[in-house]
């Protein structure tokens, strides 16, 4: 039988990744060419809402320098980009997806900041972390593809050092059934979604302070019919990184939070 670990990972592969970004580039910056943190923001935020999503989420944590921060689920790389370029902090990233890492190290090899960013390959469920090593946790859009939400939060707390912060934006369940393919899941097999009623008790019996909570759910929607409404009229999209099909996919999580299947919830906890 098939783990969700790995049919996870087989949702999220997509073949000749880097090869795919390059040519999609060609025409804004080819690789002898300079290349910024901001023109990749169209490929490589894989939530809701985009770049705006992490630039909430990182103002509602409050970001500095010193700070050592973990982007897991990191995706290629995007939000940890912004927040190492943005806020001058240490980044590390973890993702599942052996392509997604090394997309975002190509990537963050060519625009930077590498000297602050580094990603590794891992299980956000046990991560090869240090213990108490980290002033913040990200999980964007993550939470969605793992069924133990209780070891979850447990690796994170362990993560975290005594005043850490978690910060959160997650796809919530509200009424009905989800229709599919969503951008996480082809079908229910890997799809593990919570209320934001269950999501806040299970963070709360983790150990986490909530300082900051917020229903996205009509922005998200908002910002969803825009994008259909606008498509994006260069190569730059997101069917790069996540399919073809992303058209499909992302059509079906506008329709399932217009007819409140589901939620789009942001958080900030602490463990002070
Ligand atoms: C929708 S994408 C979001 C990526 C990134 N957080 C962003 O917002 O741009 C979900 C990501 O979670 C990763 N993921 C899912 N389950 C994971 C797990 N158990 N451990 C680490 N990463 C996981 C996937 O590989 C994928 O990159």
């Amino acid at each position: 039988m098939i783990d969700t670990a790995s049919k996870v990972r087989e949702h999220y592969t997509v073949t000749d990744l880097i090869d795919r970004i390059k040519a999609a580039l060609e025409t804004i910056a080819p690789e002898d060419q300079p290349l910024t943190v901001s023109q990749l923001a169209p490929i490589d935020h894989f939530h809701s809402r985009g770049i705006l999503a992490t630039t909430d989420l990182a103002d509602a944590v409050g970001l500095s320098p010193t700070m050592r921060v973990l982007d897991l689920g990191c995706g290629i790389g995007g939000p940890a980009r912004y927040f190492a370029e943005t806020f001058g902090c240490t980044v590390v990233g973890v993702d599942l997806s052996p392509s997604f890492i090394d997309a975002a190290t190509y990537l963050t090899a060519r625009c930077g900041p590498s000297d602050r960013l580094t990603f590794q390959v891992g299980d956000a469920l046990h991560t090869p972390l240090e213990a108490a090593s980290f002033d913040v946790v990200f999980l964007h859009h993550v939470a969605m593809n793992i069924e133990d939400r209780v070891a979850l939060y447990a690796e994170v707390r362990r993560v975290l050092k005594p005043k850490g912060r978690f910060a959160i934006h997650d796809i919530v369940l509200r009424d009905g059934d989800i229709v599919y393919p969503a951008p996480w899941a082809r079908d229910a097999s890997t799809s593990f979604l919570l209320r934001e009623g269950e999501t806040r008790a299970t963070l709360e019996h983790a150990g986490f302070k909530v300082m900051h909570w917020s229903d996205d759910t009509k922005i998200a929607l908002d910002w969803w019919k825009s994008t259909a409404a606008n498509p994006p009229t260069n190569e730059l999209n997101l069917s790069i990184v996540m399919g073809s099909d992303f058209p499909v996919k992302s059509g079906n999580l506008a329709r399932n939070i217009r007819e409140n299947r589901v939620g789009v919830l942001s958080a900030v906890c602490t463990l002070d």
